[in-house]
């Protein structure tokens, strides 16, 4: 398969419908947020940005299989598999703030193949291919160089509907305050991801994800030249809700922070 065409096909795909999103983010209002779940929201613009996104790459791959936030599972008969989150930032996209993200993942045999993270405001497309490296808007991306939490910037998302680990998260919080150059909450996982894999953050962090929110972002890490795992540096970070993404230089150390805080520490 033409991993590369089928990802170029596919940034097509999402910048429609992060074109979409942006023209419909003028009329929103609080009558089109529906609850899903605790601090959990949805409105019809997830949903057809979610259907637009599913048609055509029904069109571009017959009978693969889908993991699409909104829509659920879909099985195909091959071993391809699209995940899709199709509005990532929904709450910043509610309350009119300018960072939300479209993004698509496709899978082989369990492997990530291609990712695109588009975010219309910013009018900035991520993307990467199996072997092909990573790109924004055309021009190739790789992590930060960064060897030291210390001269690091990091990325997280609050807990907001999970609190096994808060009190860990927040003793966290303080380790990040008092020993990097500070920590962003950007509202959109995807998002975090690709500013990890052009070297705007030296990484990120979030217990409580969903496939959805990491797929693309882990194909764009790994083909930037950055380390994804999970919080006990193993592999269980695409369903396993929790994720470590890097530059690779920095994983260890935050891994071993982590580690004390979350599971060894008395907080
Ligand atoms: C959320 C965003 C957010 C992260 C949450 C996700 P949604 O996705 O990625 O940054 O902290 O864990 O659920 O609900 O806006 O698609
Ligand atoms: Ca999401
Ligand atoms: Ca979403």
């Amino acid at each position: 398969m033409d991993y590369r065409d089928i990802c170029l096909r596919v940034v097509n795909i999402a910048r429609e419908a992060g074109t979409y999103i942006q023209n419909e983010r003028k009329q929103i209002s609080s009558e089109d947020v529906l609850t899903k779940g605790i601090h959990d929201f949805v409105t019809y613009v997830d949903k057809t940005s979610e259907q637009m996104i599913i048609q055509k790459l029904e069109r571009l791959l017959p009978h693969s299989e889908f993991l699409a936030e909104e829509s659920g599972q879909k099985t195909g008969n091959n071993d391809l598999l699209w995940i899709i989150d199709p509005l990532d930032g929904t709450t910043n996209f509610i309350h009119q703030l300018p960072l939300f993200t479209v993004s698509i993942a496709l899978y082989e045999n369990q492997k990530p193949v291609a990712g695109v993270i588009y975010e219309p405001n910013l009018d900035e497309c991520f993307y990467a291919w199996h072997k092909g490296g990573a790109f924004l808007n055309e021009k190739p991306i790789r992590v930060s160089e960064t060897a030291n939490l210390n001269n690091s910037l990091l990325a997280t998302g609050f807990p907001y509907y999970d609190y096994q680990h808060l009190d860990a998260f927040m003793e966290f919080l303080k380790f990040t305050i008092k020993e990097t150059r500070g920590l962003r909450r950007l509202g959109s996982a995807a998002l975090d991801m690709a500013w990890v894999a052009c070297g705007r953050f030296e990484a990120f962090y979030e217990y409580g994800l969903r496939p959805w929110d990491v797929a693309a972002g882990i194909c764009i890490i790994e083909e930037a030249g950055g380390k994804t795992s999970d919080f006990h540096n193993g592999p269980n970070y695409l369903y396993g809700k929790e994720i470590i993404a890097s530059n690779g230089l920095v994983h260890n150390e935050l891994f071993e922070k982590i580690q004390e805080y979350f599971f060894y520490k008395k907080n």
